[in-house]
């Protein structure tokens, strides 16, 4: 196992091996897995730096073995509390790596860009119960600032952990909610790097997206709004800024960044687990073209059945009115910011204008709750504005028995708490369930929407 790690690790770093010796291309469904094994392994550590954890936090104060048994104890707590996804005994995105003969704990993309929907894993897929808010809390208690650490790189490495501990644990720009992550964050690492204190405490708090299609989405922005040049490759490694990393060595694993931004291109999105019935389906389609496609283009399959990924249409808030707090945190001044960035030749904005992107729908089913905020639990209720919920449970937000397969998406637990970080309250700033609510939309029949539900899980 480790030696398949080093493996593609290897692949990573060289990235025109990494594209010319993909299985022969065109077999898709390899070119899949290999993706996902890298998205799972994909990690930014350098000298130290980047998302690391405190040198205290199990299971990396202990060897592997002993490692992979305190995550077997811990399982009920890592996924309750934190919304971590635990498979095969490991934590998903979290890594054993070395730094000067020293085991880190590092914190990889997979712990927000890996998730379950009705039970199944997906790599690739957003997380949607993680909450880094409550991590950093319980990792702030386990590593009070007083701890004294004899070794000179444990205490190097604990200085490193604790600032993306603060940062993360922020508490003026942490979200209400877990399964959101505050972009703020990234605008603060602009800021603090000018030297200015923020000019907009707005969290900016969004679901983590799915990354299948990325490699066509890139050419026209990254991020829900568009908002980040996507085809330079900067954007991609912005949480290890916050984590610490120091601009001056981003250069130096900048291979690494756009071999795994060329990886993900290939990922592919996950089937319906369920039976479809095409018949509904095929007439959920003509009312897809009819009253969808306009925005969220159509949608075709190769010769192997796999999707044709296309870049996504960009809508003016005005048209679709979905929350809009997350654009208002983009100020004047941020952009300036971002322009004058001392990466800037890796980080830039795109000037697409105030809107959303209208998502490519590929693997839809599976990326509940809905919007960018996801403030919508199921399809049905994107489709019916008046039904949709004031309040939601997000406790096992994945898992099979959280699955409503007739409406698709989250169901709605009448019996589940009412409040706390697990519940989504739409009446919340920021976590507004409004817009996206075409007349067209509203003249569906009952029997056209479960239609169009159909057609959306073949996608
Ligand atoms: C703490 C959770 C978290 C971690 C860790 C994380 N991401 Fe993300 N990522 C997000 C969120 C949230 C967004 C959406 C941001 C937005 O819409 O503004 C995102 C967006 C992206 C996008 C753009 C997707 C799109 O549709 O435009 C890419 C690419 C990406 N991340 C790659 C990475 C890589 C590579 C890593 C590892 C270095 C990583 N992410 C680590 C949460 C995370
Ligand atoms: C006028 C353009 C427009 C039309 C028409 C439209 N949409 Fe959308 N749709 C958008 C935009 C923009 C978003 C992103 C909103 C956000 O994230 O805040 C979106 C989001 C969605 C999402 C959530 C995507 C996600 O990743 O969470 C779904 C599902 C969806 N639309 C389905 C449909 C269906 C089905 C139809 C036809 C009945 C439709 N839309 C018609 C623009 C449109």
């Amino acid at each position: 196992m480790r030696l398949f790690s080093a493996l593609l690790a290897a692949l990573l770093a060289l990235p025109c091996l990494a594209s010319s010796s993909a299985p022969s291309s065109g077999d898709r469904a390899a070119e899949n897995i290999i993706a996902q094994k890298a998205l799972l392994d994909l990690q930014f550590m350098y000298e130290g730096r980047g998302m690391v954890a405190p040198p205290n936090l199990p299971p990396y104060r202990l060897d592997s073995a002993f490692g992979r048994r305190t995550v077997r104890a811990l399982k009920g707590l890592l996924q309750d509390d934190f919304g971590l996804i635990v498979e095969n005994d490991a934590v998903i995105g979290y890594h054993d790596e070395e730094y000067k003969d020293h085991h880190v704990g590092v914190v990889g993309c997979a712990v927000c860009h890996a998730g379950r929907a009705a039970g199944v894993f997906v790599p690739g897929l957003g997380n949607k119960t993680i909450d880094i808010f409550s991590l950093a809390q319980a990792a702030k208690k386990s590593n009070p600032a007083t701890v004294y650490w004899p070794d000179k790189v444990n205490r190097e490495l604990h200085e490193n952990a604790m600032h993306f501990i603060n940062e993360i644990g922020n508490e003026k720009l942490a979200t209400k909610t877990r399964g959101l992550i505050p972009i703020g964050l990234i605008r603060k690492w602009f800021f603090d790097t000018a030297g200015e204190k923020m000019d907009s405490d707005i969290p900016g708090s969004v679901k983590v997206p799915a990354l299948w299609g990325y490699g066509e989405k890139r050419k026209i922005g990254s991020f829900g709004d568009g908002f980040g040049r996507g085809v330079l490759p900067g954007w991609a490694i912005a949480v290890e800024l916050v984590g610490g990393q120091k601009e001056a060595n981003v250069h130096a694993f900048l291979p690494k960044i756009e071999a795994a931004e060329d990886a993900l291109a290939h990922l592919l999105p996950p089937k319906y687990p369920f039976a479809i019935d095409p018949v509904k389906a095929g007439r959920g389609e003509k009312l897809f073209v009819r009253n969808c496609a306009g925005c969220h283009g159509t949608y075709e399959v190769d010769s192997r059945g796999f999707p044709v990924f296309k870049e996504p249409l960009f809508i003016p808030h005005a048209v679709v009115g979905t929350d809009q707090a997350r654009l208002d945190g983009v100020t004047p001044r941020f952009r300036e910011l971002v322009r004058a960035n001392p990466l800037n030749d890796l980080i830039q904005a795109t000037d697409l204008g105030r809107g959303y992107l209208a998502q490519r729908l590929n693997g839809i089913w599976a990326r509940f709750p809905y919007f960018h905020n996801g403030s919508v639990p199921t399809l049905y209720a994107v489709l019916k504005p008046s039904e949709r919920p004031a309040k939601f449970s997000l406790r096992n937000a994945g898992e099979l028995e959280r699955f409503d397969q007739q409406k698709v998406g989250l169901n709605v637990d009448p019996k589940s708490e009412k409040s706390g970080r697990s519940v989504y309250d739409t009446s919340m700033f920021e976590h507004s369930n409004r817009g996206h609510d075409f007349a067209s939309m509203q003249a569906l029949t009952e029997s056209e929407r479960f239609d169009l539900i159909e057609y959306l899980k073949t996608l």
